[in-house]
């Protein structure tokens, strides 16, 4: 059974001293469970600080970017060959770097090549805008993220990727999680089947079956469970929730219920 994987997107949030304080409860609070894998994203400049803090039992690393050369003079970058020691994922094609950025697909596409080659495992976000859905073009724009992404992984290296389907209208400003539309399950499932879909023609079922796939979107300590629950669904990618010790460690909780229930 694949582990259950939720990963903590802080964002341009916590200094490291912040971002200590939050380890160390979250510390305090949350067990070690074989099957389920806790990740931490910090800034790029608080990983190296937290590196040496965390509990790798517990907690394992991401970076929430990086740039697909892996040397060279590009002023102001750090290449995922910097991070090769220090983070076990990458978070890649967020929404916040798609739009507020213009990354496009190409530029998407390289990062998760960049990742590969580096041994850093891609947790590659896609999802449809508010337009997008209204006008009925989910299925088109995630296949259409989903396979420019990939195109230049092997058949070897789509095993280990992480998909996260976060539908853009769904992701909270940061405090308003517990107020913000989220997707019905049915829909997020839809998502999920059309995703896999998509890795399954390329790459075979098999394939299709071991990427895990989460889902984010204003996910807390109260939706987490159900969310976590929907068909096909691996784990979570939280935002806003995430800066909140008590909300953070209420969603691993739902989680550890979660997996307690399956193994009955
Ligand atoms: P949110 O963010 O949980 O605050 O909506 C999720 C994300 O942007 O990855």
């Amino acid at each position: 059974m694949k582990r259950t994987l939720i990963v903590a997107n802080w964002k341009m949030h916590l200094n490291t001293s912040q971002a200590s304080l939050l380890l160390h409860r979250l510390h305090e609070r949350i067990k070690i469970h074989r099957d389920i894998e806790i990740v931490l994203s910090p800034s790029m400049l608080v990983l190296q600080p937290l590196s040496l803090q965390i509990d790798r039992r517990k907690f394992r690393l991401a970076a929430q970017n990086a740039f697909h050369k892996d040397e060279g003079a590009y002023t102001g970058e750090v290449s995922f060959t910097m991070l090769q020691d220090l983070v076990h994922y990458v978070i890649v094609g967020h929404s916040d770097r798609r739009y507020k950025f213009g990354e496009g697909l190409d530029t998407v596409r390289d990062k998760v090549a960049a990742a590969v080659r580096n041994g850093i495992v891609p947790i590659l976000c896609v999802g449809e805008t508010k337009n997008e859905r209204l006008q009925g073009e989910t299925m088109q724009v995630l296949h259409d993220q989903v396979v420019s992404a990939v195109s230049n992984l092997t058949s070897r290296e789509i095993h280990d990727i992480v998909i996260a389907y976060e539908p853009v209208w769904a992701l909270s400003s940061g405090t308003d999680y517990l107020h913000h539309e989220i997707p019905k399950p049915g829909d997020i499932a839809k998502a999920v089947v059309a995703i896999r879909n998509d890795i399954s023609e390329l790459y075979g079922k098999k394939a299709s079956e071991s990427v895990r796939v989460l889902y984010g979107g204003s996910s807390s300590a109260s939706t987490a469970r159900g969310l976590m629950e929907v068909e096909g669904i691996d784990g979570l990618l939280v935002g806003g929730a995430s800066l909140n010790y008590h909300e953070f460690s209420g969603i691993v909780d739902g989680a550890y219920r979660m997996r307690r229930a399956e193994e009955g």
